[in-house]
């Protein structure tokens, strides 16, 4: 398969077939999600929470995010890489946005990057863009301003607050990012901000009317304790904490019980040179 740029994605979008994207946040989880054919992989600041066991992405060091960054890009042979920006590399200036992003592509090894905002962060987008560097918005839930926002809530409910993510559409969209992510939003007002673009929408809780999908993938593929909280967003399309668990049980109960190893998984002496060294 080709490697999965720009123009790649733009064609996806003009022929309007959904882009897929999912995220990864180290070597293996990169490799299969490029091996399964994903159009694009993110390594998400959910990293803190998935990876880290963090309480919240706040939390999480850009250094921290470009050794993620560099596992996940050596994984990726054809999805087009996105590497979050950390709270608190970018909202200070567009100077420090455009030097962590910069760091996030020549350490990190990826290929673009993301930040959350809206209007406010569209000098921040264009200072970052007019370097070379593609921009992934976000808007709608921005998780790293969860305590302003008072928790993880449903953006865009209202017709204000759902003008007001028109607005901000429009402005990142004119501060030249290549698309956008839209969380936590109606599915109603998510397709017509998709509608009214025209870059694409890569929704994650914004209901089928945007121009491509994201998940995470721990959630995605099962990958944690029973009994954890999902968001409604989240299909939970394997189980991988169970088969991860049955392999691991299975692997004690023959160590304990003497069954592994068996002889064919021991390396062989002959009896002669045995019975030498027995003496
Ligand atoms: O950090 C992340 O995983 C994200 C996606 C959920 C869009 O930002
Ligand atoms: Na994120």
């Amino acid at each position: 398969r080709k490697p999965v740029t720009i123009n790649t994605l733009q064609s996806l979008y003009r022929k309007n077939e959904p882009i897929t994207m999912i995220t990864a946040h180290d070597f293996p989880s990169a490799h299969v999600a490029d091996h399964a054919g994903m159009d694009m992989i993110l390594v998400g600041d959910s990293l803190a929470m998935v990876a880290l066991g963090m309480e919240d992405t706040s939390e999480v060091l850009l250094e921290e995010m470009l050794l993620h960054c560099r596992s996940v890009a050596r994984a990726t042979k054809s999805a087009f890489t996105v590497g979050d920006l950390p709270m608190g590399t970018y909202e200070i200036a567009p100077e420090q946005a455009l030097e962590s992003s910069i760091r996030v592509i020549k350490e990190g090894r990826v290929k673009s990057i993301k930040l959350e905002g809206g209007k406010e962060m569209a000098p921040t987008i264009s200072k970052i863009t007019s370097a070379g560097i593609p921009v992934l918005g976000h808007i709608g839930l921005t998780p790293q301003r969860q305590n302003a926002l008072g928790g993880f809530r449903v953006q865009g409910k209202n017709t204000a607050s759902a003008l007001k993510l028109l607005e901000d559409a429009l402005a990142v969209q004119e501060a030249g990012a290549f698309g956008m992510v839209l969380e936590a939003i109606p599915a109603e007002v998510a397709a017509l901000v998709t509608k009214k673009l025209s870059i694409p929408t890569i929704g994650i809780g914004a209901g089928n009317g945007c121009s491509g999908q994201v998940l995470v993938q721990v959630d995605m593929s099962g990958n944690f304790p029973p009994g954890r909280f999902l968001p409604k967003f989240v299909k939970q399309y394997g189980d991988v904490w169970s088969e991860s668990m049955r392999a691991i049980q299975a692997y004690k109960t023959e160590v304990k019980g003497r069954a592994y190893p068996a002889p064919e998984h021991t390396y062989p002496m002959s009896k002669e040179e045995f019975s030498e060294f027995e003496r």
